[in-house]
């Protein structure tokens, strides 16, 4: 009998269902013997020891579903090997939870700082197979992760849409898409959607080059659209997320969009809109394409499992389905940079980066 813990952390995303619909049916498939653990509210639940044994009719229904019905809660990476005043860490009780539940392996679907966690409990001798979930597609090693494409569908829905409105009232719209430390989602969303705009966290903008490109645009056009990434600063701001948000949000700012806007106001006099789509892009049903993702990513994770194979994650690799070590890629940045083809695609057709 071998005895497998699920669990889901970090951000949602669709196809959090569908990954675990395969990987629980391919397990049933490949081994004669096993039971599923699902534990709840991601690295939480195993530290609290909240779980439940699953049988094959939980995971009946999870193919076309959105969300994780194992639930999700972010663990902040810093604090996960700090000695409480007993002498004992949140990673301390994971391992003897761990031990305690009798597990042999230890699935877990998430982002980046699922991944470091995972890293860690696999140094600590836990049996983990880890699978790449976010729609910010900035796992290291891994060409694209589950999530991603969905949350671009649903962006590019949502700034078409947009479109139409702007066209009738010859309005600039400002989109802002989440990603605040890499602008993978805010690229593709923004290029695929056909923005005349689009800034990264990665490229600092100017904004009198941004004011510039939307005068641009509207000499052939009556309506501008500028795709903004969560994380999207100008130069000379601080380089470090969190302390923008601070900064923004004490000058009364909610949205980076919203500064932006008001920025761009001083500079341009066309009607200016904002528009924050936000956990829209992470909600409802995963699309075609993340259901037959997950479904090759969760298979492979069984078959990691039937060959007792730990201490990696599972990753596409030029098209295929392949995996790494977790000591190789949890941590590692993945960020958008100028030599990626849709960047350049994108800088030949003339999309403005505001830099
Ligand atoms: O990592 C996924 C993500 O959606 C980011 O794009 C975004 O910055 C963040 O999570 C939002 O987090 P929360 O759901 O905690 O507001």
């Amino acid at each position: 009998m071998r005895k497998i813990g699920i669990l889901t952390s970090g951000g949602d995303c669709a196809g959090l269902n569908p990954a675990i619909y395969a990987l629980a049916r391919s397990l049933y498939t490949r081994l004669d013997e096993v039971e599923l653990i699902g534990i709840y509210d991601g690295y939480t639940g195993l530290i609290d020891l909240n779980f439940k044994k699953l049988e094959l009719r939980d995971f009946d229904d999870l193919l076309d579903k959105g969300g994780t019905f194992l639930r999700s809660i972010r663990q902040s990476f810093k604090t996960i090997d700090v000695k409480n005043d007993k002498g004992y860490s949140k990673a301390d009780r994971m391992v003897e939870n761990y031990k305690a539940l009798k597990l042999d392996a230890l699935v877990t679907l998430g982002g980046n700082g699922t991944h470091k966690v995972a890293n860690l409990l696999s140094q600590r001798g836990l049996n983990i197979v880890a699978l790449p979930k976010t729609i910010d597609n900035d796992i290291f090693g891994t060409e694209e992760t589950f999530g991603y494409q969905t949350a671009i569908q649903r962006g590019v829905e949502y700034i078409e849409v947009l479109k139409t409105t702007a066209a009738s009232h010859s309005r600039i719209f400002l989109v802002e898409i989440m990603g605040n430390k890499v602008g993978w989602l805010p690229l593709e969303t923004g290029v695929a959607s056909g923005s005349d705009v689009i800034l990264l966290p990665e490229i600092p903008y100017d904004i009198k080059k941004v004011a510039g490109a939307i005068k641009k645009t509207l000499k052939i056009r009556n309506y501008a659209i500028v795709t903004v990434a969560e994380g999207a600063f100008s130069k000379g701001e601080s380089r470090k997320f969190k302390e923008r948000v601070l900064e923004r949000k004490a000058a009364g700012y909610n949205f980076v969009s919203d500064k932006l806007a008001a920025e761009l106001a001083k500079i341009i006099p066309e009607e200016m809109r904002t528009a924050v789509p936000g956990h829209f892009l992470r909600g409802g049903a995963p699309n075609a394409y993340d259901i037959n993702y997950t479904m090759q990513l969760g298979d492979y994770a069984a078959k990691l499992i039937e060959n007792e194979v730990y201490g990696v994650t599972v990753a596409k690799i030029e098209g295929d389905i392949h995996h790494n070590l977790l000591s190789e890629v949890a941590g590692v940045a993945k960020p958008v940079t100028e030599e990626n083809r849709l960047m350049k695609a994108a800088r030949n057709v003339g999309i403005s980066f505001g830099d």
